[in-house]
């Protein structure tokens, strides 16, 4: 069930998750399926929902930096600094967790994700939880495990059914996941890009930005996993294929008048005597990053909905603000 975000079902819909209940929720990334945060019976349900293995640990969602004490000790020196510069955002913070608190969340691991989300929508119902004892919220991307992230009201419903509650706050601006920053393991370590950029974290914080293979330093500690780190994630029932331009434009030649159920996302449009026709479905890859994310997902499904059997995506710049895109684009054709 879809409803509009207006007061009264932002009401209603914190008095559900209250109530162990499961919650379509709208962030600025993508959409999430949210459960009370503490209510592990709750949160049991999200994984059975998404399908997703109960040791892959969910992101829990804060109404403010006020929340953070209560979940995560101790928060060090440059994580501190990364809230203050990102949050409400779309930046997740992998932090200590506190012993008593969202095991079944964190997926049974000592630590434990922490994200304060600038949707408005999802700052609402966050404050409206607050006063009904429900201190944060976790929700994994509201899709099954696997498959493309929704950045709709209504992809969320095609993923997870018409009974679910699902609040409506439009179309999801970022369109990519958050970028998530491990902060256990005594400097800042880049789990997974998103549209808040390493350089951006490094000037943030002062600190260099390590890559995920970096060593563990706290002992006795198996490194975090990351299900967004997978390498095959993110992916449509199409066949991805990255490409570049000149081979898309060589290998579409070639195929001519045989073309066909192929979807394109690239940024010129071929030309009919380049063997463009009816079999070619393109959509234009945005030339900024930023565009490019916001349409990602929601392009990868389209596609995948039109019954396209390949999508040739042609491949983005490789600088850094891409990165984000391109890793959900190698993912989606791993
Ligand atoms: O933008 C987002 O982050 C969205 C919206 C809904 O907030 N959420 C999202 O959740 O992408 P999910 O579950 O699809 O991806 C969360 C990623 C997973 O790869 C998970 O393994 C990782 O965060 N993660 C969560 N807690 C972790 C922890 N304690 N240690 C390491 N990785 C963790
Ligand atoms: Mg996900």
């Amino acid at each position: 069930m879809i409803l509009s975000a207006n007061e009264a079902h932002v009401a209603q819909a914190a008095q559900a998750l209250r109530d162990g209940q499961l919650l379509g929720l709208p962030t600025e990334t993508v959409y999430g399926l949210a459960a009370n945060a503490t209510d592990d019976a709750a949160v049991a349900k999200i994984f059975l929902a998404k399908g997703r293995p109960s040791d892959h640990p969910l992101i829990v969602h804060v109404a403010s930096v006020v929340q953070v004490p209560l979940f995560a000790a101790p928060v060090p020196d440059f994580a501190q600094k990364l809230m203050a510069a990102f949050w409400p955002g779309p930046l997740t913070l992998i932090l200590p967790r506190k012993s008593c608190v969202a095991a079944a969340s964190a997926g049974g691991q000592d630590s434990i994700g922490l994200r304060c989300p600038s949707h408005p929508v999802a700052q609402a119902l966050l404050q409206a939880c607050l006063p009904l004892g429900v201190l944060g919220v976790s929700a994994p991307s509201a899709n099954r495990f696997g498959r493309v992230s929704p950045t709709t009201a209504a992809h969320v419903q095609s993923e997870l059914g018409p009974e679910l509650l699902i609040l409506d706050g439009g179309d999801c601006e970022v369109g990519i996941e958050s970028t998530i920053i491990d902060c256990t393991r005594g400097e800042p370590v880049l789990l997974r890009p998103g549209q808040i950029t390493r350089a951006q974290v490094e000037a943030a914080c002062g600190q260099a930005v390590r890559g995920k293979d970096a060593p563990q330093v706290v002992s006795g500690q198996a490194a975090p996993r990351a299900s967004g780190t997978l390498e095959s994630h993110y992916a449509p029932r199409a066949k991805v294929r990255l490409m570049t331009a000149q081979d898309i434009t060589a290998k579409l030649k070639a195929l001519g008048p045989h073309a066909n159920n192929l979807g394109l996302w690239s940024a010129e449009r071929p030309a009919a005597d380049e063997g463009f026709g009816a079999g070619v479905l393109w959509r234009q890859q945005a030339a900024t990053a930023e565009q490019a994310a916001h349409d990602l997902f929601s392009v990868l499904r389209e596609l995948d909905a039109r019954g396209v059997t390949q999508i040739w995506v042609q491949l983005p710049p490789d600088t850094p603000e891409w990165e984000g895109v391109r890793d959900r684009l190698q993912r989606a054709a791993a």
